[in-house]
């Protein structure tokens, strides 16, 4: 049986990332379930500027639509800058909302950071407003994560593993019914 297709986007472009081992820890959770393909090229993808949002966009901005329109989900793990969302993958957001990739996408968000609660409320703003698909119950903010998600892409509080754990059935359901 083939899996369900899932992207998920690291808003962290940094090599030791906190959300890089927490996507791939949960692509070792879901190994069975989904089949998870990680985006790397949110730092070279163009700024976003509505001018250049026409019919012939940059090659790497109409393959990121690509992938995301082929995929079954969602999954976004990001850090929190300066109580923002950060830049990178607000800008790769952005690129989307003309071509309506997010619209009833089965989407889950997870801010990993040391606060993570301002930049969170602003993604689930913009997530809502692009009308990713049952985006209330598909999020997670785990604060302190360098404490709680290993350099092995180990998920090591308990409790945080069991909230993601819960989060990550919602998700396939989600998908499955989608
Ligand atoms: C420029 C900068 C600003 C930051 N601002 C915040 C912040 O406002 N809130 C927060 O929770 N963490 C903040 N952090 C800490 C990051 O959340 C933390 O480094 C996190 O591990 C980064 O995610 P990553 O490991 O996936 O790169 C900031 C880090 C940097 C480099």
């Amino acid at each position: 049986m083939t899996r369900p297709t899932v992207v998920a986007i690291p808003g962290s472009t940094r090599q030791k990332s906190v959300n890089h081992s927490l996507i791939k820890a949960i692509t070792e959770l879901t190994a069975q379930r989904l089949e998870i393909t990680v985006y790397d090229g949110l730092g070279r993808l163009p700024q976003f500027n509505p001018d250049d949002d026409q019919e012939n966009v940059a090659a790497n901005v109409s393959d990121f639509r690509q992938l995301l329109r082929e995929a079954d989900g969602i999954l976004i793990c990001t850090p929190e800058y300066a109580r923002g969302v950060p830049g990178t993958l607000k800008n790769a957001i952005d690129w989307t909302i003309s071509s309506g990739e997010f619209p009833h996408k089965p989407t889950l968000l997870i801010t990993a950071s040391t606060d993570g609660t301002f930049g969170h409320r602003a993604l689930m703003e913009t997530l809502k407003a692009i009308e990713a698909k049952n985006i209330d119950n598909l999020q997670l903010v785990i604060q302190h994560a360098k404490t709680k998600i290993s350099n092995e892409n180990r998920i090591t509080d308990e409790s945080t593993r069991h909230a993601v754990e819960e989060l990550l059935d919602r998700f396939v359901w989600t998908i499955q019914n989608s």
